[in-house]
Formats: structure tokens, sequence, C-alpha cells
């Protein structure tokens, strides 16, 4: 994967905002913004632990979306299911270390959501190059559903589908850029979500891909 580079985030617009999306479910635009550089760093230094790969479904389907973790315990799919697990498949060694970098900007949101004393140990690392997608989905594999969910967006933007609880509710559509955070959490923990076909681009901070990291009370 390209180095990430550390030019000014050119596409830095709006000051950070906040937007409900539902009951326990919130935007927090921009965010992240002033530690993109420290959390693309800490991201790189994981990456070259546990690379990016593909997870092949159960249902035998490759997905697009390109993976990794740090933390306790990391999300894996595979023939058997998806389960949190303390080692990577692919090495066989435990996931990198959750960066402190990455636990202050995950509780500091959750707090600015309404979720104090948010204490993740996995974090879910995932790359979207052009085409990559995300099918709707629940997030229920974490032992806790009392902690939120709290993503970053980093790079290129994308259109986020925020959903109810039943997979056939009304879908918002919004567009993630650099430095935005959704967190979501007590009524809203299990809404389906996803993420629509990256377009193509370049963002200067990530090259021709969105990074998203997703924050979770795992274990
Ligand atoms: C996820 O649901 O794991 C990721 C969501 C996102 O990429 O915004
Ligand atoms: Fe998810």
């Amino acid at each position: 994967m390209a180095t990430f580079s550390s030019v000014p985030d050119l596409f830095a617009h709006a000051e950070p905002s906040r937007v409900k999306l539902g009951h326990g479910a919130v935007l927090l635009r921009g965010f992240a913004r002033d530690k993109a550089e420290q959390l693309l760093e800490a991201i790189e230094n994981a990456i070259a632990v546990a690379p990016f790969r593909n997870f092949v479904t159960p249902g035998g389907h490759t997905m697009s979306v390109a993976m990794s973790n740090c933390g306790s315990a990391g999300w894996v799919a595979d023939r058997r299911g998806y389960r949190y697990d303390p080692l990577d498949p692919s090495t066989q060694m435990p996931w990198p270390a959750m960066p402190d970098v990455f636990t202050d900007v995950a509780r500091r949101a959750a707090a600015e959501a309404g979720f104090d004393g948010f204490a993740p140990d996995a974090c879910l690392i995932n790359r979207y190059d052009p085409g990559a997608r995300l099918t709707l989905h629940q997030d229920r594999n974490e032992r806790n559903f009392g902690a939120p969910i709290v993503s970053v967006s980093l790079g290129l933007p994308a259109k986020f589908l925020f959903g109810g609880l039943t997979r056939t509710d009304k879908v918002l559509r919004l567009v993630l850029e650099h430095g935005d955070v959704v967190a979501w959490g007590g009524p809203s923990r299990l809404a389906f979500h996803g993420v629509d076909v990256l377009k193509d681009g370049v963002h200067p901070a990530t090259g021709r891909c969105r990074i998203n990291l997703t924050f979770r009370e795992a274990l």
C-alpha cells in the first residue's frame, strides 16, 4: 500500500459539527481531523505487523474491503463464521496493541456522543479501494452491546448507509469525509449500516483509498 503522506488536508472545509442520526446515533463532523495524521501513522505501523487481507465469508464470498485489526482481539471471518480472535489468523501472532492515539480519539468521540467511559479493546481497520463496499449489516459479534460502536473515517469520502433495527427500515445516506466520526449505541447499537461502492479518487492524506477505524468493546 502507498505510504500515507502528510500534506495538509486540502479537503477540510466546515468547522466540526454534530448531526443526530437517531436515538443514540450521532455524526461528529470533523471530530478526528486534527488527529488524522497521527492516526494514519499509527495505522501504517499496525499494518506493517498485521497486513491488510480480504476475508472469505462463511458463504464463500471474498470481501471487497481489506481488513486488519489492533487491540486485544480482532474481528475475523472465515468459512466457520465471524468472531473476535486474540490472534491474527494470517500470522498466529497477537494483533498489534491499540495505539494510544486510537484510544484517545475513540474515548473522546464516544463521550462527545453521550457515551462516557468507553473502553475499546478492539479496533477493526478497514481499507476501501475504489469499487469496494460493505453491504448492510449489524455489528453483533461483540460481547457488550451496552457499549457503542465508534467509527472514524479517513481519506476518500464514502457514502455511509445508516438504517434501523431491521434490514428493511429506511436508510439514511450520508457522505463521510476525512476526519468524520460516527458513534452509535444505546437504542441504535444494533442498527443496520453499510458503505456504498467507493468512488475512485485520490485523497492527499491516503491516496487512492478510504480507511475506516471501528472501535468496539468486543471482549
Ligand atoms: C463497519 O461497519 O465495520 C465499517 C463502517 C465504515 O466503513 O464506515
Ligand atoms: Fe459494521
